[in-house]
């Protein structure tokens, strides 16, 4: 089931915040040439959230190991290891909604 969990103007083109759907941390990344995409938003490398992580357009940095991921898709960049589960996104009247049924934050093996 989706939930709403913000309008689509408080997050701009090559920029990302935090939001809350059913509990779940998630980042909402609008990288420069995709849509609007939703991540885990906890670090698989110790669950730390990443509300302070650095985004660049494309490449989002754990703020503490330097872990990093690609936003279009969560796939792992350095390392080559964790990528971050994706929740589906819907937006209808400029409003987004997230749909957190069946995902779960993905970690890295210890
Ligand atoms: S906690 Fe994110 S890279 Fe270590």
């Amino acid at each position: 089931m989706f939930t709403r969990v913000c309008k689509e103007d408080t997050i701009a083109v090559g920029g990302m915040r935090v939001v809350i759907a059913d509990a779940h941390v998630i980042i909402l990344a609008w990288p420069d040439n995709g849509v609007i995409k939703a991540f885990q938003g906890v670090c698989p490398h110790t669950n730390m959230p990443l509300a302070e992580a650095d985004f660049d357009g494309t490449v989002l940095t754990c703020p503490s190991h330097a872990w990093t991921w690609d936003m279009n898709t969560g796939a792992p960049i350095h390392p080559q290891e964790s990528p971050l589960a994706e929740y589906p996104v819907k937006i209808e009247d400029g409003v987004v909604y997230i749909d957190t049924d069946g995902v779960s934050p993905l970690y890295a093996s210890p």
